[in-house]
């Protein structure tokens, strides 16, 4: 039977959001019911709250979520009842051309629920990227539904769901980092924090933080920067060529998502280096650079969805790793709030104040 949770709704562009009662249908063939028991409060909720996304209001958002699987539909086998799972936005289709050719990291049709979620008079809602799991309980596609070890705690086990995922795989999948790398990423909030543990991870040798906040910076240093570098005060792409021998970094991550910060980016690699592109940016943002300097500089020029991350592979990995005290993913969590406190975590999140808030059902 279709069921009545509570959840927080965005009805319109910019107005603040709401918790309401949504229903929630049985599973159908291919989904699962999920009882959410916490869900970060990522940029992208506040994207789709201001319109940034697409027009598809009212939104359900919330989508850096773990839980406890409830029910399952017809046919599904990768998970059941009771299982601890992380949800993800990658649930691969097997079929595309990508996945085909064996790079199902980069699957261009990825599995959601079928079925839509509903307010009480039976609008139709939209699921941040096709999850909505600032909710009680919330249907999903069961290939949404990673599993990983139930001794993680909730809140932590949730960020991989998407911005410390995104961090941690654009240095170690997209970037490539290894071991002896000299690394910088550009923007230490939640995703260039985690891209600043993911390349401790893979032993890179030098990791420079770059921020225009020293709280965040601070941060950055107790996730392993070796360096710190305050770019409202010293010019960032001199900071890193002078910590790296004159060079440049191997490998930059740029996690704002700016003009300003990429260009930084792209003169702060050495010759030959790699800069990952993980910040969005906005449709009106341009970018302008000489092309003989494209050219000459050589290397790679790359961008991180996801981190490129295959949730089945990487998720139960990195909850191990932090299991085994190897990766400190608590360090994420900056406070744990109730459903009805979005908004104001929303203004946190703003000002800076935090790395994540994240609500704990
Ligand atoms: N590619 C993906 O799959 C993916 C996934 C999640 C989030 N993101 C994006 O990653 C970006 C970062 O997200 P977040 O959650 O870490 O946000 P955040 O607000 O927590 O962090 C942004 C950081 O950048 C710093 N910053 C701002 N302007 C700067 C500048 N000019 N120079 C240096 N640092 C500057 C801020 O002080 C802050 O620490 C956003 O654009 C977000 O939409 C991408
Ligand atoms: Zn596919
Ligand atoms: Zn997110």
């Amino acid at each position: 039977m279709a069921q009545q949770v509570k959840a927080v709704v965005a009805r319109a562009k910019g107005a603040p959001v709401e918790v309401t009662t949504i229903v929630v249908p049985d599973p159908g063939p291919g989904e699962a019911v999920v009882r959410i028991q916490a869900c970060g409060v990522c940029h992208t909720d506040l994207h789709y709250r201001e319109g940034g996304i697409n027009d598809e209001f009212p939104f359900l958002l919330g989508h850096e979520a773990a839980g406890i699987v409830e029910t399952v539909g017809e046919g599904v086998t990768e998970v059941a009842p009771g299982d601890f799972v992380v949800l993800n936005w990658r649930a691969v289709c097997g079929q595309c051309r990508a996945c085909r050719r064996g790079r199902p990291q980069y699957c261009f049709d990825t599995h959601n629920a079928k079925q839509r979620m509903t307010l009480l008079d039976g609008t139709e809602l939209s699921p941040a990227l096709g999850i909505g799991a600032f909710a009680e309980k919330t249907l999903v596609a069961a290939g949404q539904c990673t599993k990983v070890d139930p001794a993680a705690s909730p809140a932590v086990a949730g960020l991989l769901g998407c911005g410390v995922m995104a961090g941690i795989g654009a240095a170690i999948n997209t970037g490539n980092v290894g071991r002896g790398d000299t690394v910088a990423v550009i923007g230490c909030g939640g995703v260039g924090g985690a891209a600043v543990l993911g390349s401790r991870l893979a032993g890179a040798a030098k990791i420079i933080a770059v921020d225009i906040d020293d709280r965040k910076l601070a941060t950055a240093e107790k996730l392993g920067a070796t360096h710190t570098v305050n770019s409202t005060t010293t010019d960032p792409v001199e900071a890193i060529r002078a910590l790296t021998g004159g060079h440049g970094a191997d490998v930059v991550v740029e996690a704002v998502g700016r003009p300003e910060t990429y260009r930084q980016a792209f003169y702060a690699r050495d010759l030959a280096g790699t800069v990952v592109l993980v910040g969005v940016p906005t449709p009106e943002m341009q970018l302008e650079l000489p092309l003989l300097d494209v050219f000459g500089r050589g290397g790679a020029l790359k961008s991180s969805w996801y981190g490129d991350c295959l949730p089945s592979r990487d998720f139960p990995m990195l909850i191990d790793l932090h299991l085994q005290g190897r990766l400190d993913l608590g360090a994420f969590v900056s406070e744990t709030i109730e459903l009805d406190a979005v908004e104001q975590a929303f203004e946190r999140m703003h000002h800076g104040d935090v790395l994540r808030s994240v609500v704990v059902l």
